[in-house]
C-alpha cells in the first residue's frame, strides 16, 4: 500500500522561460518537462495539484525590440508569450495556467511581497555607479550596453560575457556601446538602487537545504557554495519597462505603523523600476492567484503545500538563494510562504555537442519538431535524454533508434501481439482462465515494478519511472513468449488476461511521459485509465475495474517506425559547412575558383527598398532590395546588427543570382554582402565609395 497522504495540495512550477520566438528542445527538457512529468503523475495518482508558468517579459530584450519596432513592450509581448505557450502545448504540455509576469496578479504579489521585505528591514538603499549614454541620457542597465569581455575578449552583455559566462562588472567592459543607438559616449554615473539583504536568512536557508533532498545531489555543494558568497543583490532598475516601485503604499505603511525604515523618495523611485530577476519567481505565485481569480490560492502556497519546481542549471542561485530569502522575508502573519520541497536542476541537453542556440539558429525548435514526429516520440525520447546529473547530446540516430528499437520493438509489439491474440481467440473480450504459477508470479513481478515506478517518481526521478514502464513492457513480451499460448491451448485464456492486465499497467504507468498513447491503449481496452479526477489509477493498476468478459475496444497500431537518415545527412552537411567555413579561415588563399566561376556571379549594386522582422525567426529580416531591373527579396541575419531605420534607403552589394530558397517559410533570392567578424558577432555591410544606381555591376 502506498503510504504518501493524499490529501496534499501541490504546486508545480517550470521555469518562466524569457519570450522570444520558438523555443527548442533543449529549453524542453531543462525546465518544462520534469514539471510536466511530476504534474501529471501526480494527476494519475488523483493528488490535487497545479502546474503554473508563463512568459518571463519584463527586462531588457523585450525593451529593446519595442524600442527597435517602436512599439511598446506591452503591446508586443502577448504575441511572443503567445507563440512560447502554443509551442509547448503542441507537444501536449499540460499547464493549469500559462500567464505572464506583466499580469495584475502578479503585479498585485510583487508590490505586496515588496512592502513586506522592504518594511521589514531586507530592502536597503545603496548608490551604484551605472553605465550612464550621453546621447539618450539615460542609463544603461543590463544588456543595454554591450562590449568587450575584459576576460576573453569575447562579447560581454551588461553584467555577463556570452562566450565565457562570467560575470562582468559594466564598469569593466572594454570599449562599451549603447544598444539603443549605437553610441559609445558613455559615462559612468551614480545612481541610487534598492538591495536585497542576502545575508539575513542564510542560517534558515543552509538548514533547509540540508534538511532533506531538496536539489539533486550534484547541485548540493555548489548552492551551498553560493549561499556562503551570496552578497546583496539590486533590484531595481533605470528603466521603463516593468512593474514600478510601490513608493506610496510602502510609504503610508511606515508611516501607519511608526515603522523604524526610511521612507522611500517618491523622486528617487518614480523613474525606475523593479528587476526582472524580483518579479519573475514571484510569478509563479502571482499566476496561481490568477488561476484561482485570487480565491483559495494560498492553500497551494502556505507552509502546508507542497511545492516543486524545474529549472536549469543556470537558474540555481536565484531559486535556491534569493528566491528562498525572498519566500522567508515576505512571510507575514497572513501567510507562511511554502519553502521549496524540491527542485528539479537540469544540466544541458546538447545538439551534437554543441549548445542548443536560438541566435545561431541551431538545434530542434518546437515547430519543426512536432510538424515531422508526434508529440509522445519527442516527449519519449527527451526524458530518455534528461540531463540530469550531467549534459546529454541530441541525435537523431539516437532517436531514431530509440524509438524504433524501444518504442516499436518492446512497447508496440508487445501491445498488438496480444490484442491481436485476443481478437482471433476470445472475440476481443477480456478473458479469464486458470492461474497457474508463472501467471501469478508475473502479475507480482508487474506489481513490483509498479510500486518501484512510483517510488522513482516520488524520489523525483522521473527518468527511472519511464524505465519502470518500459520493464513492464519487456516484462509481458517475454512472459507471452515463453508462456506460448499458440501451442498451449489450455494456458491460453490466462495468457491473454494477464498480458492485458500489463497493458492496462503499461497504460496508466505511461501516462505521464505520452498521454496520447495513454489514451489510444485506454480506447483498445475500452477501460478508463485516466478520466476521473481524484481518483488514484495506481491502487489497482493492473485491473483498474476490467472484469473478465469485458468487451475491448478496437485494435490500432501504437507506433511506427521512424527513418531519420534524411535530418542526419542534413545534420551532416551543416557540420562539413561549418568545418569547410574553418578551413576556409585558416586557409582561405589555397583553394582557388577560376575567373569563369567569379564570372558566374552577378554581383550588383542595390537599394534596400523594404525592412520587416522575419515571422518566424528571430535573427532575420525580411529585406527587398531594389537591383535595377527588378527588386529581389532576401532573408538577412542582420537583426542584431542593424536597425530598420539603419537598412532601409541603403546603398548595398547584392548577390543577385543567388539560387532561391526558403528560410523558415520565406523565400530568399540573393544576398547582401558584409563582412563578418571571426566570431559572428561582427557584421558589417559592403559600402561603395560613390552613389550608384541600383543595378550596376560589381567588377
Ligand atoms: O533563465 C530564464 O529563462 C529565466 N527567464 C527564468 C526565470 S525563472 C523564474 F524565476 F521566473
Ligand atoms: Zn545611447
Amino acid at each position: 500500500m502506498s503510504d504518501i497522504e493524499d490529501n496534499r495540495k501541490v504546486t508545480v512550477t517550470s521555469a518562466l522561460p524569457y519570450v522570444h520566438g520558438v523555443p527548442h528542445l533543449g529549453n524542453f527538457a531543462g525546465s518544462v518537462l520534469p514539471a510536466e512529468l511530476y504534474h501529471r503523475y501526480l494527476d494519475l495518482r488523483g493528488v490535487d495539484n497545479e502546474f503554473v508558468c508563463g512568459g518571463d517579459v519584463h527586462g531588457t530584450p523585450l525593451e529593446l525590440e519595442a524600442l527597435e519596432r517602436d512599439e511598446n513592450p506591452e503591446d508586443i509581448k502577448d504575441e511572443q508569450v503567445k507563440k512560447v505557450k502554443e509551442a509547448y502545448e503542441s507537444l501536449d504540455v499540460d499547464f493549469s495556467i500559462f500567464s505572464d509576469t506583466h499580469s495584475e496578479y502578479n503585479r498585485r504579489q510583487t508590490h505586496e511581497m515588496f512592502e513586506e521585505l522592504y518594511c521589514s528591514g531586507l530592502i536597503d538603499e545603496k548608490t551604484q555607479n551605472m553605465a550612464f549614454c550621453l546621447e539618450d541620457e539615460r542609463f544603461l542597465p543590463d544588456r543595454y550596453i554591450e562590449g568587450e569581455c575584459p576576460n576573453c575578449e569575447g562579447l560581454a552583455r551588461g553584467d555577463q560575457c556570452d562566450d565565457c559566462g562570467k560575470l562582468v562588472e559594466p564598469e569593466e567592459i572594454i570599449d562599451p556601446e549603447c544598444q539603443i543607438c549605437g553610441s559609445r559616449e558613455i559615462e559612468f554615473r551614480d545612481t541610487k538602487h534598492l538591495f536585497l539583504d542576502l545575508g539575513e536568512y542564510k542560517d534558515e536557508i543552509r538548514e533547509w537545504l540540508k534538511n532533506g533532498d531538496r536539489v539533486p545531489e550534484n547541485m548540493e555543494n555548489q548552492i551551498l557554495h553560493d549561499l556562503e558568497e551570496a552578497e546583496d543583490r539590486s533590484i531595481t532598475r533605470d528603466q521603463n519597462w516593468g512593474f514600478e516601485v510601490p513608493v506610496d503604499r510602502v510609504n503610508e505603511r511606515i508611516e501607519e505603523e511608526n515603522l523604524d525604515v526610511e521612507s522611500l523618495d517618491p523622486d528617487t523611485y518614480e523613474e525606475k523600476v523593479l528587476y526582472v530577476w524580483f518579479d519573475a519567481p514571484i510569478g509563479y505565485i502571482g499566476f496561481t492567484r490568477e488561476l484561482f481569480e485570487d480565491e483559495g490560492w494560498q492553500e497551494y502556497w502556505n507552509k502546508d503545500a507542497e511545492t516543486v519546481y524545474s529549472i536549469g542549471k543556470d537558474n540555481a542561485i536565484f531559486h535556491a538563494v534569493i528566491w528562498p530569502t525572498m519566500l522567508l522575508g515576505a512571510s507575514n502573519q497572513e501567510i507562511e510562504y511554502s519553502m521549496p520541497d524540491y527542485e528539479f536542476i537540469q544540466q544541458y541537453l546538447m545538439w551534437e555537442e554543441g549548445a542548443f542556440s536560438k541566435s545561431r539558429d541551431r538545434g530542434v525548435f518546437i515547430d519543426e519538431a512536432v510538424n515531422v514526429y508526434p508529440a509522445d516520440y519527442w516527449r519519449f525520447y527527451v526524458t530518455r535524454m534528461l540531463p540530469t546529473d550531467h549534459d546529454t547530446n541530441f541525435s537523431w540516430k539516437d532517436f531514431e533508434a530509440e524509438i524504433n528499437n524501444v518504442l516499436n520493438d518492446t512497447v508496440g509489439n508487445f501491445v498488438n501481439r496480444t490484442l491481436s491474440l485476443s481478437e482471433k481467440w476470445f472475440d476481443g473480450e477480456f478473458p479469464l482462465g486458470e492461474p497457474r504459477e508463472a501467471d501469478t508470479e508475473t502479475i507480482h513481478e508487474a506489481e513490483n515494478l509498479i510500486e518501484e515506478y512510483r517510488d522513482a517518481f516520488e524520489e523525483k526521478r522521473p527518468q527511472e519511472a519511464l524505465e519502470k514502464a518500459l520493464e513492464l513492457a519487456r516484462l509481458g513480451d517475454r512472459y507471452l513468449s515463453e508462456e506460448e499460448p499458440w501451442n498451449n491451448e489450455d494456458r491460453r485464456a490466462e495468457t491473454i488476461n494477464v498480458s492485458i492486465r500489463i497493458i492496462r499497467g503499461l497504460g496508466a504507468t505511461l501516462y505521464p511521459f505520452m498521454p496520447e498513447t495513454s489514451k489510444n491503449i485506454e480506447e483498445m481496452l475500452n477501460a478508463d485509465i485516466h478520466t476521473s479526477e481524484g481518483v488514484d489509477e495506481l491502487t489497482d493498476p493492473l485491473l483498474g475495474g476490467l472484469e473478465p468478459g469485458h468487451e475491448l475496444g478496437k485494435r490500432e497500431i501504437l507506433f511506427e517506425k521512424i527513418d531519420t537518415s534524411g535530418k542526419q545527412e542534413e545534420q551532416e552537411n551543416m557540420q562539413k559547412d561549418t568545418e569547410h567555413e574553418t578551413q576556409d579561415e585558416n586557409r582561405f588563399n589555397q583553394e582557388t575558383v577560376s575567373y569563369e566561376q567569379f564570372q558566374e556571379m552577378e554581383i550588383r549594386t542595390g537599394e534596400v527598398e523594404k525592412v520587416e522582422e522575419h515571422p518566424d525567426a528571430d535573427r532575420l529580416y525580411v529585406v527587398q532590395v531594389d537591383v535595377g531591373e527588378t527588386s529581389l527579396q532576401t532573408c538577412a541575419g542582420l537583426k542584431n546588427h542593424y536597425t530598420k531605420q539603419e537598412l532601409e534607403g541603403r546603398e548595398v552589394v547584392v548577390l543577385a543570382n543567388l539560387e532561391p530558397s526558403e528560410l523558415r517559410g520565406k523565400t530568399s533570392e540573393c544576398m547582401m554582402l558584409a563582412a563578418e567578424s571571426e566570431d559572428g558577432e561582427k557584421v558589417s555591410l559592403l559600402d561603395i565609395e560613390k552613389a550608384h544606381e541600383p543595378g550596376d555591376e560589381v567588377l
